[in-house]
């Protein structure tokens, strides 16, 4: 089982150029096949999550080249039964239900798959495509869907989840008439979608609000596409700087969708300079603490509770952590108790008291952010960290090491 050796203490200063979203490109590659057209997608990190999507779609009959980290797909579909291992490990795989809908009107789709960070029903995008004149049938392990034409329709999230909301998008782009989404989530990833949607000639209106309005058309033609940089990436380098000791400049950012993290660190007493596509963000050894609720986007993002968390271990006082998206996603917290944090968790609310130090400690990594939230404790601590389980960071950080390394940190993989 591989793991990462993690000396902590060194001081972390340098710069640091953020990856494309790994949770944007997700969508658009499920969305690909809606075109016979190429699609080229440049910037392209190919994180483990990244490149099961890319076998899956092989699988369908893609033919997918990669040079760069540009990826070229010739959106092929011979294969519309992708009752398969691979999109077991997945959660995005669930968006190709609205795609292969769309392509060929009937598709054989495992269970979708992911962190274990909750039960992760799938009954929005199910109740969304319904409308939309979709049948589908759970089956032990895997889901039936076919639909004679998809209908535009208007359609009302009890909750504005993200991907039903792109779920339900992909499916309305080529269905006949006008589909509306109430209630729509409204993250970058979401916009970023339908940006890319539009750029092969759709006609998707008001992403980005909670409205979004879908004119269907008839085909969409070749793209090429550069998705939006990793908010949840800047962020998790952010906490680094915060507690590494120097100061470290992000790139390739998008200010506005890091906003909701800039605006809490601010309040943590962590100096943060804005430039026009960058930031830098200095350490500091007064951490005031803070309290955070995860809310759907423009909240504090739940993705970056985790990491926020290890920040707040250190903080000069006590910081309440609720967590409203996710119902598991307190699993980092065993693992921060055994580097002596003082956290106490009462369901979905952690109580965070700041110690002066974390110590090093054999670790184990449960799910992806979760995972990055000990690097970061690791990172800080005195002495050396192992954290095993690993595999699950991998899927969510591109050349996690190698950017540690090249601003001063001490860490090693052992395969
Ligand atoms: C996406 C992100 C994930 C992020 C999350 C929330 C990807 C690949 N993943 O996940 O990193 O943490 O948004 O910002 O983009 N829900 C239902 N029924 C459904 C769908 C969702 O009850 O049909 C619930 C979920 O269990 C969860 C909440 O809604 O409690 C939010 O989920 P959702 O916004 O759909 O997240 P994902 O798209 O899975």
């Amino acid at each position: 089982m591989s793991k990462f050796i993690i000396n902590g203490g060194q001081k972390l200063s340098g710069s640091i150029k953020i990856h494309s979203s790994k949770n944007a490109i997700l969508p658009i590659l499920a969305a690909s096949i809606l075109t016979e057209g190429d699609v080229e997608i440049y910037d392209v990190p190919m994180l483990d999550d990244i490149k099961i999507m890319v076998e899956i779609l092989k699988y369908c009959g893609c033919r997918i080249g990669e040079t760069n980290n540009n990826l070229t797909i010739k959106p092929n579909v011979v294969n519309n039964d992708i009752n398969i291992e691979m999109v077991n490990k997945l959660r995005a795989s669930v968006l190709l239900l609205g795609s292969m809908l769309s392509r060929c009107k009937k598709v054989v789709l495992g269970m979708p798959g992911g962190c274990n960070i909750g039960t992760r029903p799938i009954d929005l995008h199910i109740k969304g495509l319904t409308k939309l004149g979709a049948e589908i049938k759970l089956n032990q392990g895997y889901i039936e869907a076919r639909a004679k034409k998809l209908k535009g329709e208007k359609v009302y999230l009890d909750f504005p989840s993200v991907g039903a909301t792109e779920n339900i998008m992909i499916a309305a782009v080529l269905a006949e008439g006008e589909t509306i989404i109430e209630n729509a989530a409204t993250e970058p990833e979401v916009v970023c979608l339908a940006n890319f949607l539009n750029s092969m000639g759709a006609k998707i209106y008001g992403a980005g609000t909670d409205t979004i309005r879908i004119l269907g058309v008839d085909k969409l033609h070749s793209v090429s596409f550069i998705p939006i940089p990793d908010r949840i990436e800047a962020g998790t380098y952010m906490a680094m700087a915060a507690v590494c000791g120097g100061e470290i400049e992000i790139t390739n950012v998008v200010i506005e969708h890091i906003r909701p993290i800039i605006a809490k660190f601010k309040e943590c007493n962590i100096k943060v300079i804005e430039g026009e596509n960058a930031i830098k963000v200095f350490s500091t050894d007064k951490i005031k603490p803070t309290d955070i609720k995860t809310l759907p986007y423009p909240g504090f993002p739940t993705d970056m509770q985790a990491p926020m968390m290890s920040m707040l271990t250190v903080a000069k006082g006590t910081s309440m952590v609720i967590e409203t998206i996710f119902e598991n996603r307190f699993l980092h917290v065993g693992e921060l108790l055994k580097m002596g944090a003082n956290i106490k968790l009462e369901g979905r609310v952690a109580i965070v008291e700041g110690v002066k130090r974390l110590t090093s400690a054999k670790l184990e990594a449960k799910d992806l952010r979760g995972g990055a939230a000990l690097v970061i404790a690791a990172l800080m601590a005195d002495g050396t960290t192992e954290i095993e389980g690993i595999e699950h960071i991998s899927r969510g950080y591109f050349e996690l090491e190698k950017n540690i390394l090249s601003l001063g940190g001490d860490i090693k993989r052992i395969v």
